[in-house]
């Protein structure tokens, strides 16, 4: 078995290759004239594990170029950050499922895709081979432990991410709460934890995409007047677009970390020991 990267995937690709034991395969990623996108692979094998982040239109096509270019062989995909998985509705008339489009035109060339903390686990459906979502809360809860706050309280966002911060909070057994916002008046909301006091904690913000920012800076803002003694905020997919990194900092969020699923500066955690349980799980079965 070999291992191809497309080109914002390949620290991740390399962490996996390293846990396999499985050789990176040499690809060369160069432009048409006209802008058109080309890839070249070194020596394929008969067995290929794809490691691509669709973290844009790009991506989306080089994944799409790998698997074509690979076509010898059996093939793996694994999908670290599936972009467009968040228009995974119809919100109003006229809208396509952009998931659903992505999923489908991905599935075509691989026997099975990985995705790691899918926005919406209902998307995997939209595969048309089998396809399964890694978590790397364990991983995320990893990181916490190291920061080594005093009590640290574990927050998500909103009620929907509980299960993801729970499973965080689990690795040190940690308190655990989620965000709430309460409309005051006709102007002003206050967001809060539901049932634990954020005052004197270290809280711990944890989502799995930070994308503007915007949701984690005013609830940074909200519990810095509340009281809280610092405010760190990790995710899995560090999207961090429109200067969302200044934006938390400035709001008070004393550190930003994500993982490898999306190749930035603040990509501290990893995703490979994740990845490759997963596979060698159904390796074994
Ligand atoms: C939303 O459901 C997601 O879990 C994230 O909370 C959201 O994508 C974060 O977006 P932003 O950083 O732009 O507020």
């Amino acid at each position: 078995m070999r291992i191809i990267s497309t080109e914002r995937s390949q620290v991740l690709a390399a962490r996996v290759a390293e846990k396999l034991g499985t050789p990176l395969v040499e690809t060369k990623f160069t432009r048409f004239p006209d802008g058109e996108l080309y890839l070249k692979c070194r020596e394929l094998d008969d067995e290929t594990l794809i490691v691509s982040s669709i973290v844009d239109n790009d991506m989306f096509m080089q994944t799409l170029l790998a698997i074509d270019a690979a076509d010898q062989s059996r093939n793996t995909l694994v999908v670290p950050y599936l972009g467009y998985s968040r228009q995974d509705k119809r919100f109003s008339p006229g809208e396509p499922i952009s998931a659903r489009a992505v999923a489908r035109a991905l599935s075509a060339g691989v026997e099975r895709v990985y995705v790691v903390n899918i926005h919406d686990p209902g998307v995997l459906s939209h595969f048309g081979v089998p396809a399964k979502n890694v978590t790397i809360a364990p991983a995320v809860g990893g990181y916490i432990g190291d920061l080594r706050l005093k009590k640290p309280l574990v927050l998500a966002p909103d009620e929907g991410a509980i299960d993801f911060a729970s499973d965080v909070a689990a690795v040190g057994g940690w308190d655990c709460d989620h965000l709430e916002k309460t409309r005051l008046s006709g102007e002003e909301v206050r967001i809060a934890p539901k049932t634990i006091d954020a005052a004197g904690r270290d809280v711990v913000i944890v989502d799995d995409i930070i994308s503007t920012g915007g949701t984690l800076a005013t609830a940074a803002c909200m519990l810095r007047e509340q009281g809280a003694a610092s405010i760190h905020a990790a995710c899995v997919h560090g999207v961090l677009t429109s200067g969302a990194y200044t934006r938390l900092r400035a709001a008070g969020v004393s550190s930003v970390v994500s993982s490898d699923t999306y190749e930035n500066a603040s990509s501290f955690i990893s995703a490979a020991s994740a990845i490759v349980t997963a596979i060698r799980e159904d390796a074994h079965r």
